[in-house]
């Protein structure tokens, strides 16, 4: 018989998007991969009906709210996902365990400005301890069900790339709302990440686009389907580690989001630089505007392309790729 312990530290892994961002908000098909800097969070069941925060990365110190009142009023950013996320899940009932009170303390190994989904993977990293510390044993996908939820209540738009990469890890081939997430058998990417040092708006990019596929909607769905098309190719490459054929269409999803009008100067810039230094290809990942870009790159290749980014104003974040999903730490 399981012990019930009344708290429980969770971490989950960060994420880049590889192919199809945007295109996978409108039904096409995405890769992501989860990065190795995580996020970390500790969860206590309190007795007092209070719901407290702790997340000094995004500027939240001793946030306090009664439980019953989780969800109403105004909500720090920092504190949004988290207190969402408990409330969502206690709506839900699935644990043996009734909450009263619940106290988060969450430690991010990355910047909230990377664009690497510090949200999702808290928001995550809550719901995997709530079920564990209330003998719910919910499976990743109850899990992503609950987190997806919890993005679009705040977000209102979103593939849920960020959460599958989140709890599952690795490298996924996903399709919006978790109806497929599968995960790729590969052991290693060869990229290289760099940092804009801009930090991208998801949500107005989502927005920016959606407007231009209302005003042009033949020529914004042909781009989705191109997008779409190439990330079924990138997934054959990816598993057969054909770089070359990799790095080609990392340029062409690069080409088809500069089209889709979310590229910026400082990410061209980065990402020209790369391509100069020798890298088989080279995007940006994510929404756009800012955060990172991605370089594929060959061992001997690595050095160039890294000073390359850097020179263009990039900065190297030193992150494997790949990495296990959610977990328990202790
Ligand atoms: O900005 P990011 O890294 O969270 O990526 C957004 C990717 C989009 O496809 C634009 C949105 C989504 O939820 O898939």
């Amino acid at each position: 018989m399981k012990q019930f312990n009344n708290s429980v530290s969770v971490s989950a892994p960060g994420k880049l998007m590889l192919f199809g961002e945007h295109a996978v908000v409108y039904g096409r098909p995405c890769l992501v991969t989860a990065v190795g800097q995580r996020m970390k969070a500790t969860v206590e069941l309190t007795d007092e009906p209070i719901f407290q925060l702790n997340a000094p990365d995004v500027q939240v110190i001793n946030y306090l709210k009664p439980m019953r009142k989780l969800g109403i009023g105004d909500i720090p950013k920092g504190a949004r996902f988290i207190e969402i996320a408990v409330k969502n899940f206690t709506h839900a009932r699935p644990g043996l365990v009734k909450l009263k009170g619940v106290k988060v303390t969450t430690q991010s190994e990355f910047s909230s400005l990377f664009g690497f989904g510090s949200s999702s993977a808290s928001t995550v990293c809550v719901i995997k301890a709530l079920s564990e510390l209330t003998n719910a044993d919910l499976n990743n996908k109850a899990i992503f069900n609950l987190a997806y939820k919890t993005v679009l209540d705040i977000q209102g738009k979103g593939s849920g790339f960020d959460v599958a990469a989140a709890i599952y890890g690795g490298t996924l081939y996903f399709v919006i709302g978790g109806k497929v997430i599968e995960p790729l058998n590969i052991d290693s990417l060869p990229l290289l990440i760099g940092y804009s040092g801009i930090k991208a708006d998801t949500v107005s990019l989502i927005d920016e686009v959606s407007k231009k596929a209302k005003k042009y909607p033949e020529v914004i769905e042909n781009i989705y389907d191109n997008i779409g098309k190439l990330v079924e190719q990138a997934k054959i490459a990816i598993l057969s580690k054909n770089w070359q054929t990799l790095g080609e269409l990392m340029n062409t999803n690069q080409k088809l989001l500069e089209n889709l009008g979310v590229s910026a100067e400082k990410l061209n810039n980065m990402i020209s630089a790369a391509r100069k230094a020798g890298a088989y290809g080279t995007k940006l990942s994510g929404a756009g505007g800012g955060d990172c870009i991605i370089a594929l790159h060959s061992v001997q290749g690595k050095l160039a392309i890294k000073k390359a980014i850097e020179a263009a104003g990039g900065q190297i974040i030193d992150a494997k790729t790949n990495v296990e999903g959610v977990r328990i730490e202790s």
